[in-house]
């Protein structure tokens, strides 16, 4: 689906591991059409598998750091990495893989953490916000978002830049239409797109 806000986009079709990729995977999903409406897709993905209760313990690599956690086999990355380990930076905004705020990175590439279960995402290097500046120094993409004003609310941002990021690292973010078109899963409530777009575009310019 393509946002309204980027409107001029002329859609190539992503292959990444994004939310349009996960819709059509699911695809005509007659499951999607039959889950309950407001379960998050964590909790409907698991509730075709068998049932496996209890808590477990797992280790998450998160922005360099081995974290201890206890969570349930159902407990999706986004809620392991907000209310068991108090990294609350990644926001949910849907918990159905549809507005792109939860995004974080999974070994360099961007994921919808709302569609990921913290059980699966063991040995796997997980970057979030919190571990995208250096120390007191800014990633280049959060300078540029200052700079651009690329936020008003700022609640879509910290998903807005961990996608913005691995945009211009895929070099999907070349011409403006690319750049509207690879970061179209990520939705704004506040219409700050124009000036998003102008900080991705700066960036990838500086790549
Ligand atoms: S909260 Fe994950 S895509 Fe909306
Ligand atoms: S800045 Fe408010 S939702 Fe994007």
């Amino acid at each position: 689906m393509q946002s309204d806000v980027f409107p001029n986009a002329d859609p190539p079709q992503p292959a990444d591991n994004s939310r349009r990729s996960f819709m059509k995977q699911a695809g005509g999903a007659l499951g999607l059409a039959l889950a309950p409406p407001l379960v998050g897709q964590a909790e409907r993905l698991t509730a075709y598998a068998k049932v496996i209760e209890g808590a477990t313990d797992i280790t998450l690599r998160v922005n360099g750091q081995a974290r201890p956690v206890r969570v349930e086999p159902r407990v999706s990355l986004l809620d392991a990495l907000r209310e068991h380990l108090d990294l609350t930076g990644t926001k949910k905004g849907c918990d159905h893989g549809q507005c792109g705020a939860c995004t974080v990175h999974v070994d360099g590439r961007r994921i919808l953490s709302c569609l990921t279960l913290a059980v699966m995402s063991q040995g796997k290097e997980i970057t979030t916000i919190e571990g995208l500046a250096q120390g007191e120094q800014l990633h280049p993409m959060q300078e540029a978002f200052l700079k651009h004003d690329g936020f008003q609310c700022g609640y879509c941002t910290p998903g807005q830049i961990m996608s913005a990021v691995a945009c211009v690292q895929e070099g999907h973010a070349t011409t403006d239409a690319q750049c509207r078109e690879w970061m179209s899963g990520n939705l704004c409530r506040c219409g700050a797109y124009p000036n998003i777009l102008a900080a991705v575009r700066e960036v990838a310019g500086k790549g």
